[in-house]
Formats: structure tokens, sequence, C-alpha cells
């Protein structure tokens, strides 16, 4: 798309991640929400730190824009002060992309392999032996057959991000000794994110405005952050600067953000399942097929939303829109006769 998606929850470039970098937290204690993972968190901080061991490897995983990346900072920030190794998994084309990183790795430092279910077969079975013995066997090519070094590592914590921990094999997962899913926040949480980032960028604001944002920011922070520059803008330019629920009202309107904080690529996902596919049941490739939109963009980016709100539902023959869908967009509703749910099966998360 050429026009930035303001709603998505992806990424949206150097200036955004610049932006994001400066409004992350930095201490356990500054995240906001997410209960359950921190709690599990702070238990297995505190139990490394009283055996003095390092964390065990951890998966992070939910929808783009939630935190895992955010997590993973804070982690390493708590564990032992020094930032985290980056990487991601569709950079590392074989193990030797993966050498000098783990043979550099200290005691105790983060390694972070963000959407390491992209990881290739190859180097992800190199990375067994290092996550479970601390060691890698590396080939050295040369000569007629190459050579195999067997290399120690120093005791690391891996973390890895993924936004479908349901394409992870099996024997990866079992590797990690946290799985820790993040959800979407509520209101009341995004509206505490959007205080501290508003006072952090000295932006004024009067009664629900921030509240506003927060209930159309679809349970992201990443949006919420990124509506509120949006809402900034408009209100330095129409307004005298502050936020007030009628500037947030005004300043989303005209971005084409609805009530439910659905951007115009939530709008044509329903609306091709709800007309061209009489409300479905479709499966996704079709619906991406017709809407001219990459197959992993709608799994990623805009069904898990539309999920969680009750506006879709996966079964068996594909996606099906709800009746408060087409309520929403004021289109008729078909019902449909067999709904044999499978929210169950994990691959499709
Ligand atoms: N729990 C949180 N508390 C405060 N801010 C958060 C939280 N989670 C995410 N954010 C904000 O949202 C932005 C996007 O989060 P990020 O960690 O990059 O998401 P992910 O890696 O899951 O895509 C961060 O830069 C941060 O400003
Ligand atoms: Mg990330």
């Amino acid at each position: 798309m050429a026009r930035e998606r303001i709603i998505s929850s992806e990424s949206g470039g150097p200036a955004e991640e610049e932006f994001n970098v400066s409004l992350r937290p930095q201490t356990l204690r500054e995240v906001v929400g997410q209960g359950g993972v921190i709690d599990r968190l702070e238990i297995a901080m505190a139990a490394g730190r009283k055996r003095n061991e390092p964390l065990e490897h951890i998966l992070l995983s939910g929808p783009p824009g939630l935190g895992k990346t955010t997590l993973a900072f804070v982690i390493a920030n708590e564990m032992n002060g020094r930032p985290p190794r980056v990487t991601s998994g569709p950079t590392l084309a074989k193990p030797a992309d993966l050498m000098s990183l783990l043979t550099n790795l200290e005691t105790g430092d983060v390694l972070f392999i963000d959407e390491c279910h992209r990881l290739p077969k190859i180097v992800e079975e190199f990375l067994y032996p290092a996550m479970e013995d601390f060691r890698v066997d590396f080939t050295i090519e040369g000569g007629l057959s190459g050579r195999v070094v067997n290399f120690a590592l120093r005791r690391f914590t891996l973390i890895g991000a993924t936004t479908r921990s349901g394409l992870l094999s099996a024997a990866m997962r079992d590797r990690f000794g946290h799985e820790l899913h993040l959800e979407f926040y509520g209101t009341d949480d995004l509206t505490t994110i959007l205080e501290r980032s508003a006072a952090r960028l000295k932006v004024e604001s009067r009664g629900d405005a921030l509240a506003t944002i927060a209930d159309r920011s679809r349970g992201t922070p990443r949006v919420a952050n990124r509506l509120l520059r949006r809402v900034r803008d408009y209100a330095q330019v129409r307004a005298d600067g502050v936020l007030t629920t009628e500037v947030v009202n005004h300043a989303l309107d005209i971005q084409q953000i609805d009530s439910l904080g659905l951007d115009g690529l939530d709008r044509a996902y329903l609306s091709t399942l709800i007309k061209t596919y009489s409300g479905g049941p479709a499966g996704v490739e079709a619906l991406a097929a017709t809407m001219g939109q990459e197959r992993d963009t709608l799994e990623d980016v805009v069904e898990p939303y539309l999920l969680q709100i009750g506006f879709v539902i996966r079964t068996r023959q594909g996606r099906q829109a709800t009746r408060e869908a087409c309520d929403h967009l004021g289109l008729p509703f078909t019902p449909h006769d067999e709904t044999a749910r499978e929210s169950d099966d994990p691959k499709l998360f």
C-alpha cells in the first residue's frame, strides 16, 4: 500500500521506530497491563537471580504492536543491564549468520530473535544444541568435506518473538522454558499508556480525550501511540494544540478510523467477506486474492482483532462474518447453518 496504514499494528518505519523507542518502558514496573505475563516473568526473574542463573529461554507470542520487542528489552535490562542482541528469523539464512552473535554472548545476555516462526529449518536445527546445552556444532567449509567444530557458548537467554506461535515446530517450542502470550489491551490500560506518552511528548489533554483515542486503538499500544501523534498534529494545526474529545474525534474521522477503531483495510476485509462471499465461509487465500492483499497481512494484522471483537469467526470451511460485523457496516446479515468452530486448533494462532 502506498499510504501508511494508520491503524496497522506493524511497524511504520524508522521514524516511527525512533519515536516508539523513546516511549518504550525500561523496567518491568513501567510496563502497563498483561498482568499474568508480568507475574510469571517477575517470578522467573527473581528465581533466576536467587540461584544466580540466567533466565530460561522465553517465547513471546501475540499480534504485532502488543509489546513483544518492548518486553525483550525490559527483560534484558532487568536481568543484567545490557541491551539484547537483536536479530530476526528472515535475516538468518544459514548457521554462519548466527555464529558471531552466539559466540559473542556474555553470560546472562539476551539474544532476541524476532519473527522466530520464519527461521529457516537449517538455522532452527543449528539452534537446538545452543538452546539446550549452550554449544554449537559448526561446519567449517574447506577441503573435500567440511570440518565440524564444537563451540562452547556462555549461558545466555534466548527470547523469541512470534505473531504466529502455531507455525513454530514442536521441537523449537519445547526448547523454551516459558511461553508467554500477549493479549489485546483494554481501554484503561491503553489510556494509562497514552497518559505516559502524552506526558513525555508534552501534549496537553482534557477530559476523556485520551480514553477516546484508547477506544479507537484496536487494543494495541503501537496503534494508540500512532493515533496520538496524528491527533497531536491535528490539534496543532486546526485547534490550539490541546486535545479534547471533540478534537480527537475530528482528527480520527479525518483518518477514516471508525468508532471501533477499524480502518479502511479492516472494513474492506469485512465488506469483501460479507458482499463478495455472502458472509462466508470463505478461505483466507480467496479473501486475500480478491482484496489484492498478502495472506500474511490479513492473518497477522487484520484478523486477530476482528476475531477478538467477535466480528469474524473461523470455521472448518473458512472465515465467517457475524451479525455484529454486518450491523456495524450497515449490511444485511445472511445466517449460516453450521458453525463448526475451529477455535481450538493451535495452527490458527
Ligand atoms: N505494556 C506496554 N506498556 C507501555 N507501552 C507499551 C506496552 N507494550 C507496547 N508499548 C508501546 O507500543 C510500542 C510497540 O510495542 P512493540 O514492543 O514494538 O510491539 P511488538 O514487538 O509486539 O510488535 C512500543 O514502542 C511501546 O511504546
Ligand atoms: Mg516487535
